[in-house]
């Protein structure tokens, strides 16, 4: 089946935060939410750009102050957040950094797993309160083809390491820390009984801000000859997270990208998820890990969400390693 932006179904009366909002990938993604009606709410970590890209998209849009490669300025977003909002009904981690200037994250940790994964990680936990008892609320994290890159070996020691700069196996390893997370959400949202569900999806390739990077030297004529002929453009490159966001056929644990060419272009359909992204003695490792290195604990006990509607699910569920 097709699914295009003509597909998401009126988003009146919703409010969506979206990470790194402001540019690429996250900027079609909160166009198109703020095109159906959603307040959305732009979590920046340049609020000049946000401010820029609000006005482009119009509609009912704020701006945040968001740095995720500092524990301190998510803390600050979510409190600011939720003194802004009681609800939430969308959650979109999609902001990245590919093979960026900096070494390690404020906190001191290699700056892939910091920005794209514990940022997210500890962002989603400080807004969970304002999700968790809103039916039809959902959290979209934003991965990549590249998780299958990555290895699960995640530690304390790994987690600050200052190797990863122009590493693929760092930036990949950040990506399938977001599929896990992901995973390891909706195992956690359900046995609350929650009424938020947690979806992946990836992009495919396209040509945004994220390939600016310092790209190691070899790989930089495969990647610029991957994008000449396999990159999508980045509102194209948003559906699969629109479709997880906003289409309830699709189900908490499900994982969406496009379908054609190896998953790098296309319609959003499943994706195929890499073995050990399903491990899930490793997604259960790599959520306690977060928790002990962000100091975020996720209140997620039956007790905690009483008296939750869960949102219909039309579709089996996708395989979860569960
Ligand atoms: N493009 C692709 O081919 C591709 C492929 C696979 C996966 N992805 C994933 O898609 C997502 C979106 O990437 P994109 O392609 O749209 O890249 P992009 O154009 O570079 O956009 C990335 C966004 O993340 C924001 N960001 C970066 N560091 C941040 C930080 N420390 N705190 C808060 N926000 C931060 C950027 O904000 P600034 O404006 O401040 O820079 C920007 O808005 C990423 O998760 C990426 O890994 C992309």
């Amino acid at each position: 089946m097709d699914w295009s932006t003509a597909d998401v179904p009126d988003q009146s009366g919703r409010t969506a935060l979206v990470t790194g909002g402001s540019g690429g990938i996250g900027l079609e993604t909160a166009r198109t939410l703020a095109a159906r009606g959603a307040h959305v709410v732009l979590a920046c970590r340049n609020v000049e750009r946000g401010l820029a890209a609000a006005a482009r998209i119009g509609g009912r849009t704020e701006v945040v102050r968001l740095d995720l490669a500092s524990l301190d300025s998510v803390r600050q977003a979510a409190a600011e957040i939720r003194g802004r909002h009681q609800r939430l009904d969308l959650l979109v981690n999609n902001a990245g950094v590919m093979f960026p200037p900096f070494r390690r994250t404020e906190d001191g940790f290699e700056a892939h797993f910091g920005v794209n994964h514990l940022g997210h990680f500890a962002l989603t936990g400080l807004l969970l309160d304002l999700m968790r008892h809103v039916p039809g609320s959902r959290v979209v994290t934003v991965t990549s083809l590249a998780h299958r890159a990555g290895t699960a070996g995640f530690d304390d020691g790994q987690a600050r390491s200052t190797s990863g700069r122009r590493s693929v196996t760092a930036y990949g390893r950040s990506k399938l820390a977001n599929l896990m997370f992901a995973r390891e959400l909706q195992h956690r949202l359900a046995g609350a009984g929650a009424a938020t569900v947690s979806l992946a999806a990836h992009p495919g390739l396209s040509a945004t801000g994220l390939w600016h990077g310092d790209a190691p030297a070899l790989l930089r004529p495969v990647a610029g000859a991957a994008l000449r002929w396999l990159a999508q453009p980045p509102e194209q490159a948003a559906l699969p997270s629109l479709r997880a966001a906003t289409d309830y056929l699709v189900p908490g644990g499900a994982y969406l990208g496009p379908h054609a060419l190896f998953e790098s272009r296309g319609k959003p359909m499943p994706a195929r998820s890499s073995r050990v992204s399903l491990d899930v003695s490793a997604q259960v490792r790599l959520w306690e890990l977060s928790q002990d290195l962000t100091g975020v604990r996720y209140r997620l006990t039956p007790a905690d969400t009483p008296a939750c509607t869960p949102e219909p699910a039309a579709r089996p569920p996708q395989a979860t390693g569960r």
